[in-house]
This record gives structure tokens, C-alpha cells and sequence, in this order.
């Protein structure tokens, strides 16, 4: 009975998905879609109560549906919603608190709604600062869905019209599998020599360079961890050239990397980028963005007398709920807490890596990791195929992963930062399950129990 309610339920949200949906937005899992009905801290609930524990979603950053947030909320929609036109104390406040997480020169903040409105005003910022045009992104970066950032995500651009001429695509300073590995003698020299090789192939057809565009930790890119140092070089190079470095923190800020509050600061105390973006995690599923910058690039934006105005951003209710995530940040103290369930999950997943071939790298910082499934190790050819149905046999144990990176090989660990030790036991007791084979039916590959 149970089972056919189901059955007729999902099948009716597919048929109306399709009959009113674009069939270019994806679900999770499209064989047999969840239909989630509620969620708390880390675990999500379906329809007929299951309970999945969630390993991905860094938007409901504090844990879903946090009292604290939804109580914040829930009072200042109560007393005022609207435009930032006004004088808010939130706005205020919330700017303040922002600065002191940042570098003291990321001084101008502007409100916005989401990852890519923040990335497009960072364009405009620095195209206008610069007086440059051209933009050099990373390999496989995904920076947003509007046209200006599906131009300098090589992630989309690649299966559309194209790169235009103004955009310039680096290799990802990726150690493991890219260009220059860990077995370089200075890796960071050789990919930041890469983006000096760009700027002067630029500069030789009369181009010139507004921006460094990069995801402090390319996440789309395949959970990449950037060598230290690397950032610094290649904001050198860029910064001869006249451009400035933007960094999107859009899916790593705000603690997730456990060292630190921003993923760029893993880079080194020395190294302070011009611009950077924050969304998702910023509002704990609240449509809030933002983008810092300095007083001169502000100023230079200024100056062109145009106003910015955003209806939406900056409004009470949005800035009362940055507050209030930026509070239960503090008061649970998510930022150690990343560190210490993160080193702890490391540490299994490394030690399964030992166990299973088909584990080629296990690379993170915090709550933010990636473990690179490979077919051999002399290759390390992306276990394509392994990966999917690990993360399909995931989902049948109630555990929701999914994978990245060009080979969409890469198992993403990215989950509500109050995630814990047990979490993390249960989710690498499930792999390790699923990849010894052990336990019958639930071995990956059909008919054959070990990879
Ligand atoms: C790194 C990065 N930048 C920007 C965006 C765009 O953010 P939004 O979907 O909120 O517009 C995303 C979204 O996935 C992202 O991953």
C-alpha cells in the first residue's frame, strides 16, 4: 500500500516536473528521484519519513532549517521588509561583522541575492577599476548562471558557443592529476608561470587583463586544494598587468575550510585578494550574496555616477539572517568543529584508501573534501562509471554524496557543518561496505563483488 502510494506520488511529481518543468533542470538522482518533505541539522526526511543523511549541502551551511536562523527571520519579517534605500541598523551591523572576518583593506560590501549576481557586480567592479576587459578564469570553473559568467565558466562554456576572446582559461593548479603533481619541484611557480605565459600571450594581441577570476577552492573543478603560495604569484603577475584578483568564496567561506574563515586565507597570511564574492552558505538557504571589495575599487565605481541599486539586497530581513548565521557560527563554534570532524573523516577515508585501489587521492581541508576514484593508478583514469553507482548505492543506504570534477569522479564532501564524528564513521563504514563487497547485494559493480 505504502509502496504503491509512493510509486503514484513520485510518478505524479515527475509527469508534472516534465509537463511543467524545463527538462534542462536536473534532479539529484533522476532514476529515482527524493522527494524530500523536511529537514533538520544534517538529515533530510522524504515523504515516508526516511531519514538520509546529507553530505552535500554547504547552503544550509548551520544545519537545515536551524531555529536560531528561522527565528531571526521570522521576527524581523514581522516588524519591516524593505529596500535598502532606508536606514537599517541590520545593514549596518551586518557589514560591521562581515568586516571583521575579512582583511581590513575588504572594507565596501554590496548586498545582493545570489552567487551570480555577486560574481557579475565583481566583473563590473573590475572592469571598471581597470578600464581592462579581459578576464582569465581556471579550467572546469563554474562562477554562475548569468550570460556574463557562463562566458568564463569553462564548465559550460565548452558545450556552447565557445570561448570568446576576452576570456583566457589557465590550468587548474591541481597536484594530483593535473599538469604539474606532487612530484614537481615547484609546482607553485609552474602554474602561476602558466597565467604569466597567458597575460603575455594576451598582451601580444593587444588584450589587456581586468581579472583573475578563481574559486578560492575549485570545488566544480574536482575539490581541488590550490599549493600554498600559488595565489600570491599569480596576483603578482596579474597585478603588473593592471588587473586585480577576485576571489569567489561562493561555496567555501565562512568557515567550511575549519583553518580558516575564508578558503583564500589557506593560501597564507600574506595573500589578500581585491574582490571577493560570498553566497550560498551566507544566508543558510535564505537567498542572500555579497561582494567586498576595497575603497578604491568602490570609489572607481562610483565615480562613473550610475547608482547601484538592488532591489532585494541588503533588505532587513536578509541582513537580520546573515546575523543570525554568522552568530550560531560563533556560538557553535562550526569553524573547529569543521576542523575536528573533517581531520577525522581524512583520517578514514585515508585509511579505506589503503583498503581500495579504486581510492586514488583523498584531499580537503575542514568540511570541504574530495576523494578521486581511479580505474589504475598508473593513469589514474576517473572511475566514471564507479563513482555514479557508489553514489546511486549511497542514496539506496540513505546517504546522500554526489561527485564532481571534469571526470565527475570525485566524491564531494561538502555538508551542513554541524555534521559529526558519527556521520562520518557511518558514511565511510557505508563505503567501505559498498567497496569491499562484502555484504551481497550491496557490492557495487553487478555480479562482481571487488573493484
Ligand atoms: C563557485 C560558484 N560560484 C557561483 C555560483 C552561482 O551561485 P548561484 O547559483 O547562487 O547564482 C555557484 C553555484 O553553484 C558556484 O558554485
Amino acid at each position: 500500500m505504502c509502496f504503491h502510494f509512493t510509486c503514484l506520488n513520485s510518478l505524479r511529481f515527475i509527469l508534472l516536473s516534465d509537463a511543467c518543468h524545463s527538462s534542462s533542470c536536473k534532479l539529484f538522482f533522476s532514476n529515482d528521484p527524493v522527494k524530500i518533505v523536511k529537514a533538520k541539522g544534517q538529515y533530510m526526511y522524504d515523504e515516508n519519513g526516511r531519514r538520509y543523511l546529507d553530505c552535500i549541502n554547504n547552503v544550509a551551511h548551520v544545519g537545515h532549517c536551524h531555529p536560531d536562523i528561522v527565528k531571526a527571520a521570522h521576527e524581523q519579517n514581522q516588524l519591516l521588509n524593505t529596500n535598502s534605500r532606508y536606514l537599517h541598523d541590520n545593514l549596518v551591523d551586518y557589514a560591521e561583522r562581515l568586516s571583521k572576518t575579512l582583511p581590513e583593506k575588504l572594507c565596501i560590501f554590496y548586498f545582493l541575492n545570489s552567487g551570480s549576481e555577486a560574481n557579475d557586480l565583481a566583473l563590473r567592479l573590475a572592469r571598471q577599476y581597470t578600464k581592462h576587459e579581459d578576464i582569465i578564469v581556471l579550467d572546469h570553473a563554474y562562477h554562475g548562471h548569468l550570460t556574463s559568467l557562463i562566458d568564463i565558466s569553462p564548465y559550460k562554456f565548452r558545450n556552447l558557443e565557445g570561448q570568446k576572446e576576452w576570456v583566457h582559461v589557465a590550468p587548474v593548479p591541481d597536484t594530483y592529476r593535473g599538469l604539474y603533481r606532487e612530484d614537481h619541484e615547484d609546482s607553485v611557480t609552474a602554474y602561476a608561470n602558466e597565467v604569466k605565459n597567458i597575460i603575455e600571450q594576451a598582451h601580444k594581441r593587444g588584450r589587456k587583463i581586468a581579472a583573475f577570476f578563481v574559486e578560492s577552492l575549485p570545488s566544480v573543478g574536482g575539490q581541488i586544494i590550490p599549493p600554498a603560495g600559488y595565489f600570491q604569484k599569480v596576483a603578482e603577475h596579474v597585478r603588473k598587468a593592471g588587473g586585480v584578483f577576485i576571489a569567489d568564496e561562493i561555496q567555501v567561506g565562512f568557515g567550511r575550510v575549519g583553518k580558516h574563515f575564508w578558503a583564500f586565507q589557506l593560501q597564507g597570511e600574506d595573500f589578500i585578494p581585491d574582490i571577493v564574492t560570498m553566497g550560498k552558505p551566507i544566508g543558510n538557504g535564505h537567498p542572500i550574496a555579497c561582494v567586498a571589495t576595497t575603497k578604491e575599487i568602490a570609489e572607481a565605481f562610483a565615480s562613473t555616477g550610475v547608482e547601484y541599486f538592488n532591489t532585494f539586497g541588503g533588505n532587513p530581513v536578509s541582513c537580520a539572517i546573515g546575523l543570525a548565521v554568522l552568530d550560531v557560527i560563533e556560538k557553535e563554534q562550526l569553524q573547529a568543529h569543521a576542523t575536528e570532524v573533517g581531520n577525522f573523516l581524512m583520517k578514514l577515508l585515508k585509511e579505506q584508501k589503503i583498503k581500495h585501489p579504486i581510492i586514488g587521492d583523498v584531499r580537503g581541508s575542514g568540511l570541504f573534501i574530495g576523494v578521486d576514484l581511479i580505474k589504475d593508478q598508473a593513469q589514474r583514469t576517473p572511475a566514471t562509471e564507479e563513482a555514479e553507482h557508489l553514489i546511486t548505492r549511497l542514496k539506496e543506504e540513505y546517504i546522500l554524496l554526489s561527485t564532481d570534477g571534469p571526470g565527475r569522479n570525485v566524491l564531494k564532501f561538502k555538508p551542513p557543518m554541524c555534521f559529526n564524528m558519527e556521520d562520518a564513521k557511518f558514511v565511510v563504514d557505508t563505503i567501505d561496505k559498498l567497496l569491499t563487497g562484502n555484504a551481497g547485494q550491496n557490492c557495487l559493480a553487478e555480479g562482481c563483488c571487488q573493484f
